[in-house]
């Protein structure tokens, strides 16, 4: 059943567990999604990127009427995000589709236009009863926030709390988006630090980039929320693309798209294991 994205995270805290939350770019990735969450009666985030929505030519309705329809009928909670949102009007959109959770990202924009501009989009959530994840401003690189150098100050993180009413914030302890090696390095201390000072649930981006162990640690130090893309999406296409290597003579797609489909369920399925249990 679909879930707003605060009790789910709010659960998962208490718990001390971690909340996968994969992306969605084709139908098939939800259905392997909400099946791996089904097999491991877990709750789960399906999010959906402005990027994944500008890949689709900008329409972002007929996917996530998908993707919100498979949350619904699922035995599991789902929640059904929109990921790196900057662009308002697609906000506004995925709020009147029904979506339970927004993630505003202001952090390319000046720290007080940001702060001002998520207070705002807060405002809508809040009217709306979505969830609203956000993050904090520029720290360094072309990556922003999620450049492994990049850190996020305990402090300032509960000030942008406070001062924005956001209920989830992600934060930048070394981990890098798009990440094809599973060799970030996690600051820890500093994941610590923030739980205890941040009051609401932290996320953590750029987890492709986290081996298993790391990421055991770093739930058991405080992170709730797991963003998961490129390492699925790797999965999907590896095996995709042995399939076709080893049958050339194949045209139906379906017989391409499933072992695809299986490998990335069983491979959501492990890392909803590995993030239920690691509390
Ligand atoms: O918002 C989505 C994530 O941060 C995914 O990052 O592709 O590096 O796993 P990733
Ligand atoms: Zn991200």
């Amino acid at each position: 059943m679909l879930a707003p994205l605060t009790h789910l995270a709010l659960h998962c805290r208490r718990k001390g567990t971690g909340l996968g939350a994969f992306n969605v770019i084709h139908l098939e990735n939800a259905e392997s999604i909400v099946e791996a969450a089904e097999r491991l009666d877990v709750p789960v985030v399906l999010q959906i990127s402005e990027n994944a929505v500008k890949f689709h030519g900008g329409r972002l309705a007929p996917l996530a009427r998908g993707v919100l329809a498979l949350a619904e009928q699922s035995s599991s909670r789902a929640c059904v995000h929109l990921d790196h949102a900057k662009d308002t009007g697609l906000i506004r959109e995925a709020i009147g589709l029904g979506f339970t959770s927004i993630m505003y990202d202001g952090s390319h924009l000046p720290d007080e236009q940001n702060r001002a501009e998520t207070a705002r989009v807060a405002g809508w959530c809040l009217d709306a009863g979505v969830s609203l994840e956000a993050e904090l401003g520029e720290v360094g690189g072309k990556d922003g926030v999620h450049a492994p150098g990049a850190r996020t100050d305990p402090d300032d993180a509960a000030r942008f709390v406070a001062e924005t009413g956001v209920d989830l914030l992600a934060v930048a302890v070394g981990s890098s988006h798009a990440m094809t090696e599973r060799t970030a390095q996690l600051d820890l201390d500093l994941i610590g630090r923030l739980a205890e000072t941040v009051p609401v649930p932290l996320v953590l981006h750029g987890s492709s980039g986290v081996s298993d162990e790391s990421m055991v640690a770093a739930i058991r130090a405080g992170m709730t929320k797991i963003n998961v893309s490129t390492h699925l999406n790797h999965v999907f296409t590896r095996t995709v693309r042995q399939v076709l290597d080893e049958h050339p003579e194949m045209v139906d797609s379906r017989k391409w798209a499933g072992p695809g489909y299986r490998a990335m369920t069983d491979e959501v399925a492990r890392l909803l294991e590995l993030y239920s249990t690691a509390g």
